[in-house]
């Protein structure tokens, strides 16, 4: 029996050529549904891929607890009620560093762009303006660029300043090898003190909500640069402009804001409008084709590995484990309650059979326990209907 996947809101080809080639079938709808018409489709379905317009509530969710696996085609997994679908045993993929790559090519174009004034020249040059002019124009070469939270895209930042003569130094919270020449910096005032760009990548958190207010950018050098496509909760806007209209911060380039229109119907309003030399984008430091391709390619090889080896790893709200291909024998995966006693019981199910156990993993969180099992000499579908009528078992399929 093929295994059937419903892919929703144009998830990049490339996942269904992926699902397909391992004979798994596939139907594409182009838009998000609605909850009403997920409830008449899902049944036929094992698999659901989505993306950031589908929302899988509770409700949802626990009316169809015959989902294997759900693939978030996407960064974030706000629209999917995850502690729900953690209950009914379906793992959630998504792709959180498939634009990483993305994000950090911006950065370094935002860079050339505020040094060299590209924003303010360009729209004056689309109203019959001229403005040739060499001052306050300069290189990045030969620059300090100050990189705050050194992650997966801080880090890629690093690497590609370097290449363009840039001096990287860098500030997180958590001790990091400096790749390149890169220095680390004890505190973020050292590194404002010392940076001619500051590129902002630290995650939304109560300690980054503001971490770039005021006394932040008045300790940056007079004439440096601010760049923020991490969150917009991380710079206090109001204090950016002031600074801005004040000559220090000699301009800005910003991508993410605190409140963001939800669609492309929707106005865009912020107090940077208008402000010079300050370039303003929607949101689209990961979007890009090379981007959507990455999470196509990523998501559905994670959908691929959960089906057919009962592989965990990157699920966002499941117990991880890393399991080889299976070689041989028969392969049962069991979700069950998290409570004491379960492995017993499950072994205890083996002897009576007299299944030989090749190899068990076994991960547990909070509320529920993931066991992989792979035996031999024995019928599978007897154990597995004994495994399944256990009163622990919330989900038990055979691979
Ligand atoms: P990551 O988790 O790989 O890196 C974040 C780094 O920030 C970590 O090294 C962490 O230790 C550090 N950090 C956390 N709190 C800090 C603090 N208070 N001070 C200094 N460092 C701190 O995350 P990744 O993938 O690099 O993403 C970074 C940001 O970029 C996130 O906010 C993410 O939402 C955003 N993003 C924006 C996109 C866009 O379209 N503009 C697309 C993708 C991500």
């Amino acid at each position: 029996m093929p295994i059937n996947v419903l892919l929703l809101e144009n998830v990049h080809p490339v996942a269904t050529e992926a699902l397909e080639a391992e004979g798994f079938k596939i139907h594409n709808e182009k838009a998000a549904l609605t909850e009403e018409q997920l409830d008449k489709l899902l049944p036929k379905y094992q698999v659901l891929g989505i993306r950031s317009k589908t929302h899988l509530s509770k409700g949802l969710l626990s009316r169809h607890p015959h989902l294997q696996a759900i693939g978030a085609f996407c960064i974030g997994t706000n629209q999917i009620h995850l502690a729900e679908a953690n209950k009914q045993g379906i793992p959630v993929f998504n792709a959180p560093y498939s634009n990483t790559r993305s994000v950090a090519e911006l950065v370094i174009a935002e860079m050339i762009a505020l040094s060299r004034q590209l924003g303010d020249v360009n729209s004056a040059a689309h109203k019959g303006e001229w403005l040739k002019s060499a001052k306050g124009s300069k290189e990045v070469r030969g620059k300090t660029l100050g990189i705050v939270g050194y992650g997966h895209i801080g880090s890629q930042v690093s690497v590609l300043a370097e290449s363009l003569g840039l001096r990287v130094v860098f500030y997180d919270v958590i001790k990091k090898l400096p790749l390149g020449n890169a220095r680390p910096m004890d505190t973020l005032s050292a590194l404002l003190k010392e940076s001619d760009f500051v590129t902002l990548h630290v995650p939304e958190t109560p300690k980054t909500k503001n971490m770039i207010g005021a006394s932040q950018l008045k300790a940056m050098r007079k004439g440096a640069f601010l760049i923020n496509a991490s969150r917009g909760t991380v710079v206090d806007i109001a204090a950016l402009v002031a600074s801005l209209k004040a000559g220090h911060v000699a301009g800005t380039a910003v991508d993410v804001f605190p409140d963001e229109p939800q669609s492309n119907d929707d106005k865009f309003e912020s107090e940077l409008q208008g402000v010079k030399n300050v370039i303003l984008t929607p949101h689209i430091g990961g979007s890009t084709e090379e981007a959507q391709e990455a999470i196509g390619r990523e998501v559905s090889t994670s959908l691929i590995l959960t089906m057919k080896t009962g592989m965990t790893l990157g699920a966002v709200n499941f117990p991880q484990v890393a399991v080889p291909v299976k070689e041989g024998g028969s392969r049962i995966i069991n979700v069950h309650k998290n409570v004491p006693g379960v492995l017993s019981e499950v072994n205890g199910i083996m002897a009576k059979h007299k299944a030989n156990i090749k190899a068990q993993y076994l991960s547990t969180d909070a509320h529920i326990g993931y066991l992989v099992m792979d035996i031999e000499n024995a019928k599978p579908e007897k154990v597995l209907a004994q495994v399944e009528a256990l009163p622990t078992s919330i989900k038990t399929r055979l691979v």
